[in-house]
């Protein structure tokens, strides 16, 4: 089992299940300390007990609040440095797609939330975790994009368009903060969560058919890949997004 983290600190956003859950185990295991967070503050901790448990030798801090609320970024940045001593690793996993469909009959204010949450709310976090440690001492940050927004989907088409500017963010961010921070994204494909149950559920078997890997992807793919970008071993990896897809875009669909 690999320690490569040992001794770093982490902040995972949107950690309570699914993708986030899986990447503050994937930190956890590989020595670093971890703080989590969620909206829903009795998932989040029973999700810090799963943690705890698993034992490894890392803290985990749960700390309950909305990734769009800039004083819950705030709170969550300054609790990791003073439980943990640094913020070495930042994971921007939050997520949100509340709207399907046209474009041309899309609410603007829930268009509007969608940006804020998937690209201000990421910004927001690197700014506080700037100030707070890596301005001074360094970091890597992995902002967590998707397939989405690389190519169009004509279904989630607002969604798509945010996570392509969290990937234009990534770039001009890993230009802006080198050489002391490194600024990563990762685009997965469908990845079996709550999040993604409709794109899938009706028919897994069909929906996987499309991937050259011939199956939907797991949380724990797309946590080995963060927790590597995040690695000392990807010290050279800055402003790229890595695919973690299982082929589908080297298909030319989506
Ligand atoms: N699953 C996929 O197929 C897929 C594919 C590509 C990209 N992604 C991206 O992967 C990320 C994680 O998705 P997932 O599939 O793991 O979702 P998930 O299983 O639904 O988990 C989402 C997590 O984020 C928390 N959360 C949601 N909104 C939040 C907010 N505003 N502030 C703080 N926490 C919030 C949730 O807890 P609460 O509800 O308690 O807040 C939960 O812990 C997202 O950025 C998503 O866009 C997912």
């Amino acid at each position: 089992m690999s320690t490569d983290l040992l001794g770093k600190s982490a902040l995972v956003s949107g950690a309570s299940r699914g993708i986030g859950y899986a990447v503050a185990a994937e930190l956890l295991s590989r020595g670093a300390n971890v703080l989590i967070t969620a909206r829903k503050p009795e998932p989040l901790e029973q999700a810090a007990a799963e943690l705890r448990g698993s034992g490894h030798q890392g803290e985990v801090v749960a700390l309950a609040g909305n990734s769009g609320d800039a004083e819950a970024r705030a709170a969550a940045v300054q609790r990791a440095v003073t439980e943990f001593g640094s913020l070495d690793i930042l994971i921007n996993n939050t997520g949100i797609n509340p709207v399907y469909g046209s474009l041309m009959e899309a609410d603007l204010d829930a268009v509007r939330k969608i940006f804020d949450v998937n690209v201000v709310a990421a910004l927001g976090y690197i700014q506080e975790a700037y100030k707070a440690w890596m301005g001074e001492h360094g970091g890597a940050v992995v902002n967590v994009a998707s397939v989405a927004g690389l190519r169009s989907t004509g279904v989630i088409a607002a969604y798509g368009a945010s996570k392509a500017a969290l990937i234009r963010l990534t770039d001009e961010l890993a230009w802006q903060l080198g050489p002391k921070i490194r600024v990563n994204a990762v685009a997965p494909g469908v990845v079996k969560t709550s999040f993604a149950d409709a794109l899938y559920s009706a028919d897994e078997d069909a929906a996987a058919q499309v991937y050259p890997m011939k199956r939907l992807g797991a949380p724990e793919d797309v946590a080995r890949l963060i927790a590597f970008l995040a690695s000392d071993q990807a010290q050279w990896i800055t402003g790229e997004t890595v695919r973690v897809d299982g082929g589908l875009l080297s298909t030319g669909g989506i």
